[in-house]
């Protein structure tokens, strides 16, 4: 594919130099994952789950996932070697306490020797408390829907302050508590499939209860004089646009999915529970409602042949810079948890990140203190119901052998993190269509038109 494009080369006339887009000193560059999705050899309410006919789309089980927990060393050095400073996971919930109040102390130095490999490499750790897999006994007595949850959740995020805060640089409640209660519980198709609108309504109001008293605890056990932990969640914010202009229905379901989607989290927590924000980017929504009596509904992308993902989610960067801005309002340090693209393309990835980037960087300069981004993820993984069909990686993961093999892009983000910016040649090959509407792309360190 790269040799039919580089015969186009010599026509391509545009010769203009772009200046470095550099990134403030001291930003955090990384990748994230989740425990479930690629630790392998874990046994929860997921792994209950997906057993079900149906369920997981290439017919999948998780199994051994990209077998990170024994691996997470090579991964770890692999991230050091591709210039990441930071790196986001999630403690698994199900290893540390498999029976109610029952610690498993094997899993703790598990958890102790994987961060501190991250600080060996000089790796910032950002752990996730929460990332969708629960215990076996807190699914059987109704997970998020039971107030119950809530304390058993306080006991988890105490034993975790008092075993590895020496070892956590940024703490995250929860992940996306909007996507789990829609999936786990509205539309029920994730476990533990409690369907309806009152059990979603539960599951909420206890996840943000869960995220404000875990903020507390953490506060009220680490806070001292010199020092105070950063705390925030992991929220999945979308941006909203109408599909007609002037069309006041479509305006006003854009209003409300807005406050639903992207505000109410924090509007429930309030904004004394949060040190950041914590943003995931995949989602930008033109919203169309055509009536009164009927529902907004979020028009395909891929089927109005807009660039979309393996899995059909639009391909928008600016996108992402509305959502930056937006996210200002709460006045506090951003981070960019998660942002990534299911692409079996490599080639797709390249262009993603340098198209990302660039927004991300126009979102800074516009003065938004974005002080870090996450790629999702790393390795390929499992992907929920989707299985193991999307591939988000910057390395790949042969998932016979588990061998791994970083992408071209995976090179690309390596360079644009050892820089702290995005250079000429990744502006001039990646970053625009030629004259002939197509793309440039990196091959072994080289670049092609
Ligand atoms: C989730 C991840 C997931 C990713 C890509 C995010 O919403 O936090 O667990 O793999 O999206 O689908």
């Amino acid at each position: 594919m790269a040799k039919e494009k580089s015969t186009k080369t010599e026509h391509y006339t545009s010769k203009h130099h772009h200046d470095p887009l550099q990134f403030p000193d001291g930003f955090l560059w990384g990748a994230a994952s989740s425990s479930y999705q690629v630790e392998g050899g874990n046994h929860n309410d997921w792994t209950l789950w997906e057993k079900g006919k149906g369920r997981v789309k290439d017919k999948s089980v998780c199994g051994e996932a990209a077998r990170h927990y024994s691996l997470y060393e090579e991964d770890f050095k692999l991230a050091k070697k591709l210039n990441q400073n930071a790196h986001r996971l999630s403690l698994e919930w199900s290893r540390i306490e498999s029976e109610r109040g029952k610690w498993n102390m094997k899993e703790v130095e598990h958890y102790r020797a994987v961060l501190q490999s991250l600080r060996k490499n000089g790796i910032k750790t950002f752990v996730n408390l929460h990332h969708f897999t629960n215990p076996i006994w807190v699914s059987e007595q109704g997970a998020w829907a039971r107030k119950k949850t809530v304390r058993d959740f306080c006991r988890y995020v105490e034993f975790v302050v008092d075993n590895f805060s020496d070892l956590i640089d940024f703490w995250l409640t929860v992940n996306e508590p909007l996507i789990n209660v829609t999936l786990s519980y509205l539309i029920g198709n994730w476990p533990p499939g409690k369907k309806g609108p009152v059990n979603a309504f539960l599951a909420y109001k206890n996840l943000a209860a869960a995220h404000r008293k875990a903020y507390k605890i953490i506060h009220k056990k680490l806070d001292s004089a010199e020092k105070k932990p950063m705390v925030g969640f992991a929220n999945n914010t979308a941006s909203f646009y109408t599909y007609r202009k002037d069309k006041l229905l479509d305006f006003l379901f854009v209003k409300l999915s807005d406050l639903i989607g992207n505000d109410l989290f924090y509007i429930l927590t309030g904004k004394k529970t949060h040190d950041f924000i914590g943003l995931n980017y995949y989602f930008h929504y033109r919203v169309k409602k055509p009536d009164f009596n009927a529902l907004g509904r979020f028009v395909s992308a891929e089927k109005e042949g807009r660039e979309a993902s393996d899995i059909g989610w639009e391909i928008n960067p600016q996108g992402i810079f509305d959502a930056l801005l937006d996210v200002n309002k709460y006045n506090l340090p951003i981070y960019i948890l998660e942002n990534g693209v299911a692409a079996s393309v490599d080639h797709t990835r390249q262009r993603f990140i340098i198209s990302y980037l660039k927004e991300v960087f126009h979102a800074i300069k516009e003065g938004v203190p974005v002080k870090g981004y996450f790629y999702w993820s790393l390795t390929d993984g499992f992907e929920w119901e989707n299985g193991y069909i999307p591939r988000y990686g910057l390395v790949d993961v042969d998932f016979k052998t588990f061998k791994r093999s970083v992408r071209p892009s995976g090179k690309l983000y390596a360079e644009i993190c050892g820089n702290n910016a995005i250079i000429h040649e990744e502006l001039y090959y990646l970053g625009h269509l030629t004259e002939y509407g197509e793309r440039g792309e990196m091959m072994d360190g080289k670049y092609t038109k």
